[in-house]
Protein backbone atom coordinates (compact mmCIF):
# COMPACT_ATOMS: atom_id res chain seq x y z
CA UNK A 1 0.00 0.00 0.00
CA UNK A 2 1.51 3.48 -1.01
CA UNK A 3 0.59 6.10 1.01
CA UNK A 4 1.82 8.83 -2.15
CA UNK A 5 4.18 11.26 -0.89
CA UNK A 6 2.81 13.80 -3.77
CA UNK A 7 0.96 16.76 -2.89
CA UNK A 8 -1.48 18.59 -5.09
CA UNK A 9 -3.38 21.59 -4.44
CA UNK A 10 -4.58 24.58 -6.76
CA UNK A 11 -3.84 28.27 -5.58
CA UNK A 12 -7.23 30.40 -4.68
CA UNK A 13 -6.75 33.55 -4.10
CA UNK A 14 -3.23 32.79 -3.07
CA UNK A 15 -3.64 29.94 -0.35
CA UNK A 16 -2.87 26.65 -1.27
CA UNK A 17 -6.13 24.38 -1.08
CA UNK A 18 -6.46 20.73 -0.63
CA UNK A 19 -5.94 17.81 -1.68
CA UNK A 20 -3.02 16.89 0.08
CA UNK A 21 -1.79 13.29 0.77
CA UNK A 22 -2.10 12.92 4.27
CA UNK A 23 1.72 12.82 6.11
CA UNK A 24 3.58 13.43 3.50
CA UNK A 25 5.95 15.87 5.97
CA UNK A 26 6.52 12.71 7.98
CA UNK A 27 6.07 10.23 5.41
CA UNK A 28 9.76 9.62 6.18
CA UNK A 29 10.39 9.71 9.61
CA UNK A 30 11.99 6.80 11.18
CA UNK A 31 9.11 5.30 14.10
CA UNK A 32 12.39 4.80 15.93
CA UNK A 33 11.70 8.08 18.08
CA UNK A 34 12.82 7.69 21.27
CA UNK A 35 9.96 9.06 22.97
CA UNK A 36 12.06 12.53 23.45
CA UNK A 37 10.50 14.53 20.98
CA UNK A 38 7.98 14.89 18.71
CA UNK A 39 9.79 13.88 15.61
CA UNK A 40 8.23 14.48 12.93
CA UNK A 41 6.48 17.65 14.29
CA UNK A 42 7.01 21.26 12.71
CA UNK A 43 8.05 19.88 9.08
CA UNK A 44 5.01 21.15 7.57
CA UNK A 45 4.69 24.78 6.84
CA UNK A 46 4.05 26.41 9.48
CA UNK A 47 4.07 23.75 11.92
CA UNK A 48 6.87 25.04 13.34
CA UNK A 49 5.59 24.31 16.80
CA UNK A 50 6.01 21.70 19.20
CA UNK A 51 3.34 21.42 22.18
CA UNK A 52 5.08 20.61 25.49
CA UNK A 53 6.66 17.80 26.74
CA UNK A 54 5.60 14.50 25.72
CA UNK A 55 3.79 11.87 28.03
CA UNK A 56 3.26 14.73 30.65
CA UNK A 57 -0.80 14.40 30.62
CA UNK A 58 -2.53 10.98 31.08
CA UNK A 59 -4.80 9.95 28.97
CA UNK A 60 -8.21 10.65 29.98
CA UNK A 61 -11.19 7.58 28.83
CA UNK A 62 -14.33 9.60 27.36
CA UNK A 63 -17.14 9.40 30.02
CA UNK A 64 -19.66 6.92 29.67
CA UNK A 65 -23.35 8.51 29.67
CA UNK A 66 -25.75 6.64 31.92
CA UNK A 67 -29.68 6.46 30.11
CA UNK A 68 -31.61 8.94 30.95
CA UNK A 69 -34.76 6.07 30.82
CA UNK A 70 -34.91 2.85 30.16
CA UNK A 71 -38.47 1.96 29.44
CA UNK A 72 -37.49 -0.59 26.21
CA UNK A 73 -35.72 2.40 24.77
CA UNK A 74 -32.48 4.07 26.04
CA UNK A 75 -32.71 7.70 26.23
CA UNK A 76 -30.31 10.56 26.12
CA UNK A 77 -29.73 13.91 26.09
CA UNK A 78 -26.48 15.37 24.27
CA UNK A 79 -26.06 19.22 23.77
CA UNK A 80 -23.80 20.54 20.66
CA UNK A 81 -21.88 23.14 22.00
CA UNK A 82 -19.12 25.58 21.71
CA UNK A 83 -17.00 24.67 24.90
CA UNK A 84 -13.07 25.28 25.60
CA UNK A 85 -10.43 22.87 25.60
CA UNK A 86 -6.96 22.62 26.40
CA UNK A 87 -4.29 20.87 24.68
CA UNK A 88 -1.66 23.05 25.87
CA UNK A 89 -1.77 23.87 29.66
CA UNK A 90 -3.05 26.84 30.88
CA UNK A 91 -4.03 28.15 27.14
CA UNK A 92 -7.71 27.22 26.20
CA UNK A 93 -9.18 27.29 22.84
CA UNK A 94 -12.55 27.11 21.63
CA UNK A 95 -13.83 23.84 20.23
CA UNK A 96 -17.58 22.44 19.14
CA UNK A 97 -18.42 19.13 21.53
CA UNK A 98 -20.82 16.77 22.22
CA UNK A 99 -21.67 17.68 25.87
CA UNK A 100 -18.68 19.99 26.21
CA UNK A 101 -16.02 17.53 25.80
CA UNK A 102 -13.66 17.53 23.16
CA UNK A 103 -13.85 13.91 22.31
CA UNK A 104 -17.91 13.40 23.45
CA UNK A 105 -19.39 11.68 25.22
CA UNK A 106 -19.31 7.28 24.56
CA UNK A 107 -22.59 5.73 24.13
CA UNK A 108 -22.67 2.01 25.02
CA UNK A 109 -25.78 0.23 23.32
CA UNK A 110 -26.52 -3.42 23.77
CA UNK A 111 -27.78 -5.48 20.37
CA UNK A 112 -31.12 -5.04 19.92
CA UNK A 113 -32.24 -2.34 22.63
CA UNK A 114 -33.49 1.24 21.22
CA UNK A 115 -31.37 3.96 21.59
CA UNK A 116 -32.79 7.87 21.38
CA UNK A 117 -30.70 10.31 21.85
CA UNK A 118 -31.88 13.76 21.65
CA UNK A 119 -29.32 16.78 20.56
CA UNK A 120 -29.34 20.09 20.25
CA UNK A 121 -27.95 22.35 18.72
CA UNK A 122 -26.40 25.38 20.83
CA UNK A 123 -23.41 26.31 17.81
CA UNK A 124 -24.23 29.16 15.84
CA UNK A 125 -23.98 27.20 12.44
CA UNK A 126 -26.36 24.05 11.46
CA UNK A 127 -24.87 20.15 11.97
CA UNK A 128 -26.28 17.06 12.34
CA UNK A 129 -24.92 13.84 13.73
CA UNK A 130 -24.64 10.55 11.52
CA UNK A 131 -23.85 7.62 13.63
CA UNK A 132 -20.79 5.70 11.40
CA UNK A 133 -20.91 2.24 11.02
CA UNK A 134 -24.79 2.26 12.45
CA UNK A 135 -27.46 0.00 10.53
CA UNK A 136 -30.41 3.28 11.07
CA UNK A 137 -33.60 4.25 9.35
CA UNK A 138 -33.00 7.01 6.86
CA UNK A 139 -34.58 9.87 8.79
CA UNK A 140 -31.93 8.93 11.49
CA UNK A 141 -28.92 9.11 9.09
CA UNK A 142 -27.52 12.05 9.34
CA UNK A 143 -27.96 12.71 5.80
CA UNK A 144 -26.30 15.98 4.79
CA UNK A 145 -28.98 17.89 3.61
CA UNK A 146 -31.29 17.18 7.19
CA UNK A 147 -29.78 19.47 9.34
CA UNK A 148 -30.56 20.63 13.34
CA UNK A 149 -30.65 24.43 13.08
CA UNK A 150 -28.87 26.78 15.65
CA UNK A 151 -31.33 26.40 18.89
CA UNK A 152 -33.70 22.89 17.24
CA UNK A 153 -32.79 20.08 18.51
CA UNK A 154 -33.56 16.37 16.95
CA UNK A 155 -34.33 12.86 17.87
CA UNK A 156 -31.93 10.67 16.45
CA UNK A 157 -33.28 6.60 16.49
CA UNK A 158 -30.34 3.95 16.43
CA UNK A 159 -32.30 0.55 16.38
CA UNK A 160 -28.87 -1.65 17.84
CA UNK A 161 -30.25 -4.51 15.40
CA UNK A 162 -26.57 -5.50 14.46
CA UNK A 163 -23.93 -7.18 15.90
CA UNK A 164 -21.13 -5.41 18.84
CA UNK A 165 -19.20 -3.21 17.16
CA UNK A 166 -16.91 -0.13 17.62
CA UNK A 167 -19.23 2.95 16.07
CA UNK A 168 -18.64 6.22 16.59
CA UNK A 169 -21.10 9.17 15.88
CA UNK A 170 -20.13 12.48 14.21
CA UNK A 171 -21.34 15.56 11.91
CA UNK A 172 -22.37 15.64 8.67
CA UNK A 173 -23.40 18.79 7.50
CA UNK A 174 -23.03 19.03 4.08
CA UNK A 175 -19.80 21.11 3.35
CA UNK A 176 -19.31 21.22 7.39
CA UNK A 177 -18.60 18.06 8.14
CA UNK A 178 -14.97 18.41 7.72
CA UNK A 179 -14.74 21.54 9.76
CA UNK A 180 -17.00 20.22 12.70
CA UNK A 181 -15.17 16.97 12.98
CA UNK A 182 -11.92 18.76 13.26
CA UNK A 183 -13.26 21.13 15.96
CA UNK A 184 -14.72 18.47 17.99
CA UNK A 185 -17.78 17.25 17.00
CA UNK A 186 -16.85 13.19 17.64
CA UNK A 187 -17.59 10.81 19.73
CA UNK A 188 -17.72 6.78 20.44
CA UNK A 189 -20.85 4.79 20.22
CA UNK A 190 -19.86 1.02 21.02
CA UNK A 191 -22.41 -2.19 20.38
CA UNK A 192 -22.25 -4.79 22.68
CA UNK A 193 -24.13 -8.45 22.17
CA UNK A 194 -24.45 -11.08 24.48
CA UNK A 195 -22.62 -13.87 22.57
CA UNK A 196 -19.65 -11.36 22.26
CA UNK A 197 -19.74 -11.03 26.00
CA UNK A 198 -19.83 -14.57 26.64
CA UNK A 199 -16.36 -14.61 25.20
CA UNK A 200 -15.21 -12.78 28.13
CA UNK A 201 -12.56 -10.77 26.31
CA UNK A 202 -11.20 -7.99 28.62
CA UNK A 203 -14.06 -5.40 29.95
CA UNK A 204 -15.38 -3.14 32.14
CA UNK A 205 -12.34 -0.55 32.36
CA UNK A 206 -10.00 -3.04 30.50
CA UNK A 207 -12.02 -1.73 27.38
CA UNK A 208 -10.66 1.46 26.84
CA UNK A 209 -12.02 3.56 23.38
CA UNK A 210 -8.84 5.37 21.92
CA UNK A 211 -9.19 8.12 19.21
CA UNK A 212 -6.47 9.14 17.00
CA UNK A 213 -6.55 11.95 15.56
CA UNK A 214 -4.40 14.81 14.24
CA UNK A 215 -4.49 18.31 15.32
CA UNK A 216 -2.58 22.24 14.14
CA UNK A 217 -2.20 23.86 17.52
CA UNK A 218 -0.38 27.43 17.04
CA UNK A 219 1.88 29.49 19.23
CA UNK A 220 -1.04 30.08 21.40
CA UNK A 221 -1.98 26.93 21.96
CA UNK A 222 -5.36 27.08 19.75
CA UNK A 223 -6.96 24.65 17.04
CA UNK A 224 -6.27 25.74 14.08
CA UNK A 225 -8.73 24.63 11.00
CA UNK A 226 -6.92 25.35 7.55
CA UNK A 227 -7.46 23.43 4.22
CA UNK A 228 -3.93 22.19 4.71
CA UNK A 229 -4.24 18.80 6.60
CA UNK A 230 -0.16 18.13 6.52
CA UNK A 231 -0.05 20.92 8.59
CA UNK A 232 -1.99 19.24 11.49
CA UNK A 233 1.52 17.30 12.81
CA UNK A 234 0.39 17.30 16.94
CA UNK A 235 -1.13 13.70 17.46
CA UNK A 236 -3.88 13.49 20.03
CA UNK A 237 -4.85 10.31 21.68
CA UNK A 238 -8.51 10.96 23.33
CA UNK A 239 -8.16 14.81 22.35
CA UNK A 240 -4.63 14.84 24.89
CA UNK A 241 -1.25 15.66 22.92
CA UNK A 242 0.50 12.40 23.29
CA UNK A 243 -0.05 11.61 26.44
CA UNK A 244 0.42 8.50 28.92
CA UNK A 245 -2.07 5.71 29.91
CA UNK A 246 -1.31 3.88 33.12
CA UNK A 247 -2.04 -0.12 33.01
CA UNK A 248 -2.12 -3.06 34.96
CA UNK A 249 -0.43 -5.80 34.53
CA UNK A 250 -3.33 -7.60 32.39
CA UNK A 251 -4.92 -7.63 28.97
CA UNK A 252 -6.65 -5.08 27.53
CA UNK A 253 -8.82 -4.06 25.08
CA UNK A 254 -8.24 -0.78 22.95
CA UNK A 255 -10.53 0.38 20.61
CA UNK A 256 -8.61 2.33 18.26
CA UNK A 257 -10.82 4.85 15.78
CA UNK A 258 -8.96 7.21 13.62
CA UNK A 259 -10.86 10.36 13.39
CA UNK A 260 -8.88 12.67 11.28
CA UNK A 261 -10.35 13.97 8.74
CA UNK A 262 -7.55 12.95 6.85
CA UNK A 263 -4.74 10.92 7.70
CA UNK A 264 -3.56 7.21 7.65
CA UNK A 265 -2.28 6.09 11.09
CA UNK A 266 0.80 3.39 11.02
CA UNK A 267 0.93 1.99 14.88
CA UNK A 268 3.60 0.14 16.28
CA UNK A 269 4.78 -0.75 19.73
CA UNK A 270 7.31 -2.82 20.68
CA UNK A 271 8.00 -5.00 23.75
CA UNK A 272 4.13 -6.29 23.82
CA UNK A 273 2.15 -8.21 20.90
CA UNK A 274 -1.04 -6.87 19.81
CA UNK A 275 -3.75 -9.32 18.95
CA UNK A 276 -6.79 -7.55 16.76
CA UNK A 277 -9.79 -8.91 17.48
CA UNK A 278 -12.05 -6.70 15.59
CA UNK A 279 -12.33 -4.22 13.02
CA UNK A 280 -15.32 -1.98 11.81
CA UNK A 281 -18.23 -3.63 11.88
CA UNK A 282 -17.23 -6.20 15.00
CA UNK A 283 -15.19 -9.24 15.68
CA UNK A 284 -13.30 -10.66 13.73
CA UNK A 285 -13.35 -14.98 12.52
CA UNK A 286 -10.12 -15.49 14.98
CA UNK A 287 -7.59 -13.38 16.51
CA UNK A 288 -4.92 -12.05 14.37
CA UNK A 289 -1.56 -11.34 15.75
CA UNK A 290 -0.25 -7.60 13.96
CA UNK A 291 2.97 -6.50 14.34
CA UNK A 292 1.51 -3.08 12.18
CA UNK A 293 -1.91 -2.00 12.49
CA UNK A 294 -2.75 0.82 9.53
CA UNK A 295 -5.77 2.94 9.74
CA UNK A 296 -6.65 5.34 7.64
CA UNK A 297 -9.15 8.13 8.24
CA UNK A 298 -12.63 6.60 10.00
CA UNK A 299 -11.20 3.22 10.29
CA UNK A 300 -11.11 1.07 13.75
CA UNK A 301 -9.38 -2.14 15.04
CA UNK A 302 -10.03 -3.38 18.00
CA UNK A 303 -6.51 -5.05 19.19
CA UNK A 304 -6.04 -7.10 22.39
CA UNK A 305 -2.72 -6.22 24.52
CA UNK A 306 -1.61 -8.34 27.38
CA UNK A 307 0.77 -6.29 29.56
CA UNK A 308 1.33 -9.50 32.21
CA UNK A 309 4.51 -10.31 30.98
CA UNK A 310 5.74 -6.85 31.42
CA UNK A 311 7.64 -5.63 34.86
CA UNK A 312 5.93 -3.06 36.73
CA UNK A 313 7.69 0.51 35.93
CA UNK A 314 8.33 -0.58 32.10
CA UNK A 315 7.06 2.13 29.57
CA UNK A 316 5.55 1.12 26.35
CA UNK A 317 5.33 3.96 23.39
CA UNK A 318 2.91 3.02 20.77
CA UNK A 319 4.43 5.00 17.64
CA UNK A 320 2.85 6.08 14.25
CA UNK A 321 5.29 6.65 11.48
CA UNK A 322 5.26 10.53 12.25
CA UNK A 323 6.67 9.72 15.70
CA UNK A 324 4.86 9.11 19.14
CA UNK A 325 1.44 8.25 19.64
CA UNK A 326 0.96 7.18 23.24
CA UNK A 327 3.06 5.75 26.62
CA UNK A 328 1.40 2.67 28.40
CA UNK A 329 3.09 2.63 31.75
CA UNK A 330 2.76 0.00 33.32
CA UNK A 331 2.09 0.20 37.39
CA UNK A 332 0.34 -2.48 38.99
CA UNK A 333 -0.87 -5.43 39.20
CA UNK A 334 -4.33 -6.70 38.40
CA UNK A 335 -6.67 -9.92 38.17
CA UNK A 336 -7.36 -10.83 34.80
CA UNK A 337 -9.27 -13.26 33.79
CA UNK A 338 -10.66 -12.49 30.48
CA UNK A 339 -9.06 -14.41 27.56
CA UNK A 340 -8.65 -14.04 23.82
CA UNK A 341 -10.36 -17.48 22.57
CA UNK A 342 -8.63 -18.87 19.16
CA UNK A 343 -12.63 -18.29 17.81
CA UNK A 344 -14.32 -15.30 17.84
CA UNK A 345 -17.00 -14.66 15.39
CA UNK A 346 -17.30 -16.51 11.95
CA UNK A 347 -18.51 -14.41 8.93
CA UNK A 348 -21.59 -14.95 7.12
CA UNK A 349 -21.20 -16.77 4.27
CA UNK A 350 -21.20 -14.44 0.91
CA UNK A 351 -23.34 -15.18 -1.42
CA UNK A 352 -23.90 -15.17 -4.79
CA UNK A 353 -23.42 -11.47 -6.48
CA UNK A 354 -25.86 -10.33 -8.77
CA UNK A 355 -24.86 -6.87 -9.60
CA UNK A 356 -20.41 -5.74 -10.47
CA UNK A 357 -20.15 -1.85 -10.43
CA UNK A 358 -17.48 0.30 -10.72
CA UNK A 359 -17.05 3.41 -8.42
CA UNK A 360 -14.21 5.75 -9.40
CA UNK A 361 -12.93 8.66 -7.26
CA UNK A 362 -11.07 11.57 -8.45
CA UNK A 363 -10.40 15.26 -8.31
CA UNK A 364 -11.02 17.61 -10.96
CA UNK A 365 -8.45 20.38 -10.35
CA UNK A 366 -8.79 22.20 -13.43
CA UNK A 367 -10.85 25.19 -11.86
CA UNK A 368 -10.95 27.77 -9.14
CA UNK A 369 -12.56 24.84 -6.71
CA UNK A 370 -11.51 21.53 -6.28
CA UNK A 371 -14.11 18.93 -7.31
CA UNK A 372 -14.58 15.86 -5.65
CA UNK A 373 -16.21 13.14 -8.50
CA UNK A 374 -17.20 9.24 -8.15
CA UNK A 375 -18.17 7.71 -11.66
CA UNK A 376 -17.48 11.46 -13.01
CA UNK A 377 -19.65 12.92 -10.92
CA UNK A 378 -19.92 15.71 -7.72
CA UNK A 379 -22.47 15.13 -5.15
CA UNK A 380 -25.88 16.36 -5.75
CA UNK A 381 -28.53 15.55 -3.55
CA UNK A 382 -30.89 15.90 -5.92
CA UNK A 383 -29.35 12.71 -7.63
CA UNK A 384 -29.78 9.12 -7.01
CA UNK A 385 -26.33 7.95 -8.51
CA UNK A 386 -28.37 4.19 -8.31
CA UNK A 387 -30.58 2.24 -6.91
CA UNK A 388 -29.95 -1.28 -5.14
CA UNK A 389 -32.73 -3.97 -4.27
CA UNK A 390 -33.13 -4.57 -0.51
CA UNK A 391 -31.66 -7.87 -0.32
CA UNK A 392 -29.68 -8.24 -3.13
CA UNK A 393 -25.82 -8.80 -3.30
CA UNK A 394 -23.49 -6.38 -5.08
CA UNK A 395 -19.89 -6.40 -5.72
CA UNK A 396 -18.32 -2.81 -6.36
CA UNK A 397 -15.24 -2.53 -7.76
CA UNK A 398 -13.30 0.60 -6.48
CA UNK A 399 -10.68 2.65 -7.69
CA UNK A 400 -9.03 5.69 -6.78
CA UNK A 401 -8.05 7.57 -9.96
CA UNK A 402 -5.69 9.88 -8.52
CA UNK A 403 -2.50 8.22 -9.59
CA UNK A 404 -1.18 10.93 -10.97
CA UNK A 405 -2.13 13.37 -8.49
CA UNK A 406 -0.93 10.79 -5.66
CA UNK A 407 -3.86 11.25 -3.37
CA UNK A 408 -5.30 8.56 -1.27
CA UNK A 409 -8.71 8.52 -0.59
CA UNK A 410 -11.05 6.29 1.69
CA UNK A 411 -14.10 4.93 0.85
CA UNK A 412 -16.94 4.61 3.05
CA UNK A 413 -20.80 3.34 2.54
CA UNK A 414 -23.48 3.81 5.16
CA UNK A 415 -25.97 1.53 6.37
CA UNK A 416 -23.83 -1.54 5.86
CA UNK A 417 -20.58 -3.30 6.60
CA UNK A 418 -19.26 -5.18 3.39
CA UNK A 419 -16.27 -7.35 2.96
CA UNK A 420 -13.11 -6.70 0.86
CA UNK A 421 -12.87 -9.79 -1.80
CA UNK A 422 -9.51 -8.62 -2.84
CA UNK A 423 -7.01 -5.72 -3.27
CA UNK A 424 -5.05 -4.95 -6.45
CA UNK A 425 -6.10 -8.23 -7.70
CA UNK A 426 -4.16 -9.98 -4.76
CA UNK A 427 -6.16 -11.02 -1.45
CA UNK A 428 -6.89 -8.18 0.91
CA UNK A 429 -4.48 -6.51 2.98
CA UNK A 430 -4.99 -7.67 6.97
CA UNK A 431 -6.22 -4.36 7.28
CA UNK A 432 -8.94 -5.08 5.50
CA UNK A 433 -10.15 -8.20 7.27
CA UNK A 434 -13.52 -8.33 8.67
CA UNK A 435 -16.60 -6.47 8.29
CA UNK A 436 -15.96 -3.15 6.98
CA UNK A 437 -17.16 0.26 6.53
CA UNK A 438 -14.49 1.84 5.11
CA UNK A 439 -11.33 1.03 3.10
CA UNK A 440 -8.10 2.98 2.32
CA UNK A 441 -7.87 2.93 -1.47
CA UNK A 442 -4.00 3.80 -3.00
CA UNK A 443 -3.76 5.73 -6.28
CA UNK A 444 -4.56 3.17 -8.61
CA UNK A 445 -5.18 -0.03 -6.73
CA UNK A 446 -8.54 -1.41 -7.11
CA UNK A 447 -10.37 -2.62 -4.47
CA UNK A 448 -13.35 -5.13 -5.12
CA UNK A 449 -16.06 -5.23 -1.99
CA UNK A 450 -19.04 -7.31 -1.74
CA UNK A 451 -21.88 -5.34 -0.18
CA UNK A 452 -25.64 -6.57 0.63
CA UNK A 453 -28.37 -4.03 2.03
CA UNK A 454 -30.71 -5.72 4.39
CA UNK A 455 -32.36 -3.34 6.23
CA UNK A 456 -33.77 0.22 5.45
CA UNK A 457 -35.13 1.58 2.56
CA UNK A 458 -34.04 5.22 1.33
CA UNK A 459 -31.59 6.85 0.12
CA UNK A 460 -28.21 6.90 1.91
CA UNK A 461 -24.69 8.22 1.31
CA UNK A 462 -21.21 6.70 0.16
CA UNK A 463 -18.03 8.60 -0.01
CA UNK A 464 -14.58 9.59 0.64
CA UNK A 465 -14.22 10.11 4.00
CA UNK A 466 -11.59 12.31 3.67
CA UNK A 467 -13.35 14.57 4.87
CA UNK A 468 -12.10 17.65 3.25
CA UNK A 469 -12.67 15.53 -0.23
CA UNK A 470 -16.63 15.02 1.18
CA UNK A 471 -16.68 18.41 1.65
CA UNK A 472 -16.04 19.50 -1.97
CA UNK A 473 -18.17 16.60 -3.51
CA UNK A 474 -16.60 13.19 -3.83
CA UNK A 475 -19.67 11.71 -2.68
CA UNK A 476 -22.89 9.92 -4.07
CA UNK A 477 -25.86 8.21 -3.02
CA UNK A 478 -27.43 4.71 -3.58
CA UNK A 479 -30.92 4.46 -3.17
CA UNK A 480 -32.24 1.34 -1.34
CA UNK A 481 -35.81 -0.19 -3.09
CA UNK A 482 -38.08 -2.46 -2.10
CU1 LIG B 1 -18.31 8.67 9.01
CU2 LIG B 1 -20.74 9.52 5.88
O1 LIG B 1 -19.55 9.11 7.44
CU1 LIG C 1 -21.01 6.60 7.92
CU1 LIG D 1 -10.63 11.36 -0.89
Amino acid sequence: MTLGGITAGSAIGGMLLIPHAPTPASAGVAAADDGGGHTGHGQAAGGHFTVGTPFTQRMPVPRELTPRTRSGVDTFTIPIQPAQAEFVPGQPTPVRTYAGQFVGPTIRAKTGRPVRITFTNQLTGPTNVHLHGGHVPHDSDGYPMDLIAPGASRDYDYPNNQQGATLWYHDHAHGLEAENVYLGLHGFYIVEDDAERALNLPSGPYDVPIMLRDALLDENGQLVYTVHPPERTTILANGVVTPHFPVARRKYRFRFLNSATERVFRLKIGGVDMTQIASDGGLLPAPVPRSELVLGSAERADVVIDFSQVAIGTQLVLYDVSGAVLRFDVTRDADDRSRVPATLRPLPSLAAAAVDRVLSMKFDLSGPEPIGLINGQTFDPNRVDFQVKRGSTEIWELHNDDVELGIPHTFHVHLEQFRVLDRGGKPPSLDDAGRKDTVFLAPGEPVRIQVKFTDYLGKYLYHCHYLEHSVHGMMGQVEIVE
